[in-house]
């Protein structure tokens, strides 16, 4: 067994068994709870290890139990003393040191503690922001020891596997240069060239690129990546990537390798389930047709189906005239829904509303006959039956339709899928479904700003077969682009890239930057790509989404020792903070609020 014995201890918390009965031990930690009972004072210490009930007799000790009386919750004490069996029938099996007891001999107290603002020995709910603020208190708790444990065993089973593949750990920079990942940037101001600043990396995608031009081959980081974007429960203003690089490879060799590996880890570091082995893989459009989001949940059914073609021909307006103005008629069914109230139906109306949708057309098949249905009045009984039909429907049924715009219909289509899956028990977070999406569009249109926009990034390849598509519609050409989904989480994306500088330049104007402006931020890529650079590609995964799924949590603050608040903010150092006239002043700065 591990040994952490130091001077202070001989033994962790979690260590002790029946058969170090009789030897006499020094144990140190915290007081996890303390309770007085006949005569008697009992107290819980606890380490990282675990937890090991003291005694304090007076009879063994008159001086200790007093002591022992004094003590309160997340006191750190050592003790010294005598591992007993603990008498028959008061063992307590759901403990690992449950068979033992330590009779305290001396007691010292190393630090006492203040009134902790939240239970540390109970996973009770508390207040996110009072967590984030005593956050080395929240840390304590059981559940975030066994997250921040487990993150940790993850990254080491990563680097292993790497390791073994023949890759090389490569540390980057963090002043550095921009690197666009469709984020803002953080900035860092020079004090040595004034006007000037580093750019935080959004991710190290030119640097493990120009690895490659440097002949690495195989690259890989556990990465700091910085973006200053809006906060969700999966996105934080710096996280961390695994980070991989590869020479020499197509798009199956980078995700053979982290279909190994995040197999491997699933299977050797959780508890959890794969659904699909080897994993799923689908078409971007296939994903979006069949759920309205390339990150779709696959743990369960419920897929959507195109009734635009009927809806078109029928007297329901918000059907035919959605349809007839370049929109889509799109919906699934709800096994077993069929007999929802207005109430509920009404419920769902508001939901699909907060996302974006217009307003949710609904049938419900009761009986074998009966129809209960917000616009069936408005169609032939042919147009329905088409409807019912084509959605595998039975009785029992409720079916959901959005007529809208393409987007927002699968949009919020989508999200209503997730809701109703949640509603319906059919996401285990005991499975893990993940799925390669590929064939993404190369590039995308932004209205607002009237240009092309690439889907992945600036550096990835189009296919082969539709590089002439570039000048002729760059709409329809399809990039070399992968992302791994899992339970409707992006957990990882990358691509083949680009290596030949004229279609690097060619891309550059593609997507609307002069070529002064690309040599400006990306001269040293162009240049980089004229000294010999092999085909590569690689991939960036989402750790910290990644163990928000093996650890069962809602967010990713859950799986980050210090993460940052919903505003960007650490409440615990409390900063961002102001700094000081001179530092402005050295940095060449001048605030204008
Ligand atoms: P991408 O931008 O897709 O690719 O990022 C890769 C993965 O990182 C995770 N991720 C985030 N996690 C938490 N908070 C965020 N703000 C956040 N943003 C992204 C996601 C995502 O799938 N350089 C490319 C990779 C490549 O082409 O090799 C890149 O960074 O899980
Ligand atoms: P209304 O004519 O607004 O009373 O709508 C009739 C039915 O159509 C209601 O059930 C609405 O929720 C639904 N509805 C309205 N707009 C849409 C839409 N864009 N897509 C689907 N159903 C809609």
């Amino acid at each position: 067994m591990l040994s952490v014995m130091t001077t202070l201890k001989t033994h962790t918390c979690g260590q002790l068994r029946s058969e170090h009965a009789g030897q006499t031990v020094t144990l140190a930690g915290w007081v996890h709870r303390r309770r007085d009972h006949g005569g008697l004072t009992f107290i819980d210490l606890r380490d990282r290890w675990g937890v090991t009930q003291v005694v304090f007799n007076p009879d063994t000790s008159a001086e200790s139990h007093a002591l022992g009386r004094d003590l309160r919750a997340e006191y750190v004490v050592r003790v010294k003393g005598n591992v007993r069996r603990r008498p028959p029938g008061l063992e307590n099996p759901s403990l690992p040191t449950g068979e033992i007891e330590v009779v305290a001999q001396e007691v010292e107290t190393l630090n006492p503690a203040k009134t902790p603002p939240f239970y540390i020995n109970e996973d009770t709910p508390v207040d996110e922001a009072l967590r984030l603020r005593y956050r080395y208190l929240d840390l304590r708790r059981q559940r975030m020891q066994r997250n921040i444990i487990l993150r940790h065993e993850v990254i080491k089973f990563i680097r292993d596997f790497l390791v073994q593949e023949g890759f090389v750990e490569v540390e980057t920079p963090i002043l550095f240069k921009s690197t666009p990942e469709g984020a803002r940037d953080y900035l860092v101001p020079s004090r040595v060239h004034p006007g000037n600043f580093y750019a935080l990396p959004q991710s190290p995608q030119q640097l493990k690129q120009l690895l490659m031009v440097a002949g690495y081959e195989r690259y890989f980081q556990i990465a700091r990546c910085f973006r200053d974007e809006d906060q969700r429960g999966d996105r934080q203003p710096e996280f961390t990537q695994l980070d991989v690089e590869i020479s020499f490879v197509d798009r199956d060799d980078v995700m053979d390798i982290i279909e190994r590996l995040y197999t491997a880890i699933v299977e050797q570091v959780s508890d959890k389930e794969l659904l699909f082995k080897p994993f799923k893989r689908l078409r971007y459009h296939e994903a979006m047709e069949r759920f309205g989001t390339d990150r779709p949940d696959m743990r369960f059914g419920m897929e959507l189906t195109d009734i635009s073609d009927i809806a078109a021909e029928c007297d329901f307006r918000v059907f035919s005239e959605t349809v007839a103005s370049g929109g889509l008629v799109k919906g699934f069914k709800a096994t077993g829904c069929g007999g929802y109230s207005r109430k509920q139906i009404d419920e769902l109306n508001a939901l699909v509303r907060e996302f974006g949708a217009h307003g949710l057309a609904w049938l419900a098949l009761e009986g074998e006959a009966e129809i209960r249905s917000s616009f069936a009045k408005f169609l032939t009984d042919e147009q329905v039956q088409d409807i019912v039909n084509r959605l595998g429907s039975k009785p029992g049924d409720l079916l959901l339709f959005i007529a809208d715009r393409p987007e927002i219909a699968n949009e919020s289509l989508s999200r209503l899928r997730l809701a109703l899956g949640e509603r319906l028990g059919l996401r285990d977070s005991n499975v893990l479904a993940l799925c390669w999406v590929t064939d993404f569009p190369f590039v995308t249109w932004d209205e607002e700003g009237q240009r092309w926009d690439p889907s992945h990034h600036l550096f990835t390849a189009p296919m082969d077969e539709d590089i002439h598509l570039l000048d002729a519609d760059p709409g329809r050409a399809r990039g070399k682009q992968y992302d791994l989904v899992c339970n409707g989480y992006e957990i990882a994306g990358g691509s083949i890239r680009i290596h030949r500088r004229e279609l690097q330049e060619k891309v550059f104007s593609l997507i609307g930057l002069t070529l002064e402006e690309a040599r400006q931020q990306f001269g040293h890529m162009l240049e980089a790509f004229e000294f010999g650079t092999p085909p590569h590609g690689g991939i960036a995964t989402g750790i910290d989404r990644w163990v928000m799924l093996l650890a069962d949590e809602p967010n990713i603050r859950e799986v980050i020792a210090f993460p940052k608040s919903q505003s960007a903010a650490d409440l615990m150092a409390d900063t961002p903070s102001p700094v000081s006239e001179q530092q402005l002043k050295e940095l060449h700065l001048k605030l204008d609020l």
